[in-house]
């Protein structure tokens, strides 16, 4: 195993409401290893994006806290850096690629000087070297022409084009980590190919380590070597890729993996999971998946479930999943 970049210990994270404090993210657990991509997924809502933003600390919201939990960057814990150390961290260590790409570009900024931009205020570089860095860092996101592309605008560049630009942006002053929120979810199945063919390219070249964000389980079996599993605030499941993918210990991710279409299942055929995720206001008591769970029992409905270490780096917050593994509902086939 290679060297531990990044450790989230136990993170909380709340939202200041009119009507009281609701907990968006619920003592989230894991860590990131040189050279691993990490997919974060879960249904919408349940708080990757938040988890991926209080790494870098830019809650989208100024009444969201970090109120508990370590985040450690080579062993040093970020949740205690002052703003200027942490934009150092932003710049230098870890780059993120936001949701929604086009709302993160400067329309009416040229593209070069947008990423030479960064280069010169993280590294101090002038002017010129900055625009030759930039050019290069085209290049190595396969924008043809990158050195005429400088001067292009956002509005000029095709969506999987902008979105290698973006992924040229956050590399700009070469972190070790990079946060992808949904980088191919707008892009069609060809173009998001590419996208992610880059990022791993990326991987082997710089031993850059990735937090890929998805809700969509073809891109975790292309691109990931570990999933966490998010649910409603909390981690579900942690496990390697395969175990994850062909031996859930969880009912919710059994209920992913179901529902993503594949071959020879036609979308309109596609089982869904029943119900709907809770919201931040009203959650329930227990496992917050039981309401929507076919295997939940009072005890399910009693106490939270812990995640626990059930195989070598898998782990599981379902209370019942040796006895459904035995069952062979759970578990390797
Ligand atoms: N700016 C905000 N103000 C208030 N609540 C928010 C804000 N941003 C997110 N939330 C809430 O925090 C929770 C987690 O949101 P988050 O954006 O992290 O979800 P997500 O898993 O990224 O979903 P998606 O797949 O739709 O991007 C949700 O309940 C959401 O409603
Ligand atoms: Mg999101």
């Amino acid at each position: 195993m290679t060297a531990k970049v990044l450790e989230v210990e136990d993170l909380v994270v709340t939202i200041h409401t009119a009507s009281g404090v609701l907990t968006a993210i619920d003592g989230v657990s894991f860590e990131l290893h040189e050279g691993e991509v990490l997919g974060l997924v879960g249904e919408s809502g349940s708080g990757k994006t938040l988890t991926g933003r209080a790494i870098l600390r830019l809650l989208p919201s100024r009444r969201m806290a970090i109120q508990r939990g370590a985040i450690r960057l080579n062993g040093e814990d970020i949740t205690k850096f002052d703003e200027t150390r942490m934009r150092r961290v932003r710049g230098r260590s870890v780059g993120m690629i936001f949701q929604n790409p086009t709302s993160h570009l400067d329309p009416v900024m040229t593209v070069g000087s947008q990423i030479a931009e960064s280069i010169r205020f993280y590294e101090g570089l002038p002017r010129k070297e900055s625009l030759v860095r930039a050019a290069e860092l085209l290049r190595q996101v396969d924008i043809p022409d990158p050195a005429v592309r400088l001067s292009s605008f956002p509005h000029e560049f095709s969506g999987g084009m902008r979105q290698r630009v973006m992924i040229a942006a956050a590399l700009a002053c070469r972190p070790k980590i990079l946060i992808a929120d949904e980088p191919t979810t707008a892009l069609d199945v060809t173009v998001q190919a590419q996208i992610l063919r880059l990022l791993l390219g990326l991987r082997e070249r710089r031993g850059l380590s990735i937090i890929l964000v998805t809700h969509d389980l073809g891109v975790v079996a292309q691109t990931c070597d570990t999933v966490a599993v998010m649910y409603a605030g909390r981690l579900l499941e942690r496990a390697p890729k395969r175990n994850l993918l062909r031996g859930t210990l969880h009912p919710y991710t059994m209920g992913l993996i179901a529902s993503q279409p594949g071959k020879g299942k036609p979308r309109e055929e596609l089982p869904s999971i029943f119900g709907q995720q809770p919201s931040l206001s009203d959650l329930p008591e227990g496992c917050r998946f039981h309401p929507r769970c076919d295997y939940s029992e009072a005890q399910c409905r009693a106490a939270v479930p812990p995640l626990e270490e059930v195989d070598v780096n898998h782990q599981t917050a379902c209370r019942r999943w040796r006895e459904l593994a035995k069952q062979k509902i759970l578990g390797a086939a």
